[in-house]
């Protein structure tokens, strides 16, 4: 692809065709503030917080709009232009958004928060042009404006598939994950923790950031530009956490009372010995081929390739599997 050389502030920069003022800047590591701005979704240029000067313009450019082009000059800061973008944030800010009564709605995951909301359509863009679900709309103008799901029914009766992209791409956090607002302690005053990962639903791979409050898990996100993924997830990849601190998860093992067919509560050591001296007798029998290990996608990754070495190293058996190589 052609390459196109432009000045910014002073130093040449050689971009490639197509790519914007934004991008040109990002690579010689200039960092220009952005709000309506995801590099996944199409230009929008609608919220002026990436403010540029260019030579022969008669006012500032928005620089993730601007595409580059051979010979342009472009300044990043100046008197004028830190005047112009303190204004925008502020217009950004000030908004009366507060006083507006949107919707609740009935599914459990998303939630709004309108006073948070500075309308720049990511969260709309985002469900039209990656999900292609339209499941949100921009309603009104001005203060008066807010989103809602498209045409203000509850999620659950649109084309949504709760895919959390538009929570993901949201910058301000006027979209939100509910469960994460439920379980977060705000009083323990303790910061979150992130973990990158990689998703064991499915074999897909996506990586994720688990974020923490001690051993607690309070939120699931993906960050754009890394993995194969690229900061999208599906439903279960970002939602479906609840599970990990559940209360009706089992704390002890159980083994079947052949009896009367009930599961009981044993030790440990009781468990380990009662499977191991199981598997060895059917393996002494049928052979290490006559056993064969499921592992469930709920398991954390370590736990599988614990499992999977078990089954390999131990028992002799390659007849492994995990719901989430599907
Ligand atoms: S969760 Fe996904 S499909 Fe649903 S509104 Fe948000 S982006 Fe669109
Ligand atoms: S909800 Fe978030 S992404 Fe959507 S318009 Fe408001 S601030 Fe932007
Ligand atoms: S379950 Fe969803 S988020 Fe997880 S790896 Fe598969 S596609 Fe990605
Ligand atoms: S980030 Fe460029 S106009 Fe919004």
């Amino acid at each position: 692809m052609p390459a196109n050389t432009l000045m910014i502030n002073g130093k040449d920069v050689e971009v490639l065709q197509g790519e914007s003022l934004l991008d040109a800047c990002t690579k010689i590591g200039i960092n220009i503030p952005t709000a309506c701005h995801d590099s996944r979704l199409e230009a929008y240029g609608g919220c002026r917080t990436c403010l540029v000067d260019l030579d022969g313009a008669p006012r500032p450019v928005p620089a993730c709009k601007t595409f580059t082009s051979p010979g342009m000059k472009v300044e990043t800061s100046g008197v004028v232009l830190d005047t112009v973008r303190t204004t925008v944030d502020e217009m950004l800010a000030c908004s009366s958004r507060a006083a507006i009564e949107t919707w609740t709605d009935a599914n459990r995951f998303i939630g709004y928060d309108p006073a948070q909301c500075i309308m720049c359509d990511r969260c709309v863009r985002y469900c039209d042009e990656i999900m292609q679900c339209n499941a949100l709309e921009h309603v009104g103008q001005g203060s008066e404006a807010f989103i809602q799901p498209t045409q203000g029914e509850s999620f659950l009766d649109t084309s949504c598939e709760l895919c959390g992209g538009c929570v993901g791409t949201c910058p301000t956090e006027a979209l939100y994950s509910k469960q994460s607002l439920e379980v977060f302690d705000k009083q323990s005053g303790e910061a979150p923790t992130t973990t990158r990962t990689v998703c064991n639903y499915c074999g897909v791979g996506c990586i994720i950031d688990i974020e923490t409050q001690g051993n607690t898990v309070i939120d699931i996100d993906a960050q754009t530009g890394v993995g194969p993924n690229d900061g999208h997830l599906c439903s279960k990849g970002r939602f479906a956490w609840q599970f990990i601190n559940h209360p009706d998860r089992l704390t002890s093992p159980l083994i079947r009372n052949y009896d009367n067919g009930e599961l009981e509560e044993t030790s440990w050591e009781n468990a380990l010995a009662v499977a191991a001296q199981k598997l060895s007798a059917v393996k002494q029998q049928y052979g290490a081929d006559g056993i064969a290990f499921l592992a469930s996608s709920r398991c954390t990754n370590e736990d599988v390739y614990a499992l999977q070495k078990l089954a390999r190293s131990v028992i002799g058996t390659n007849s492994v599997h995990s719901c989430a190589a599907t």
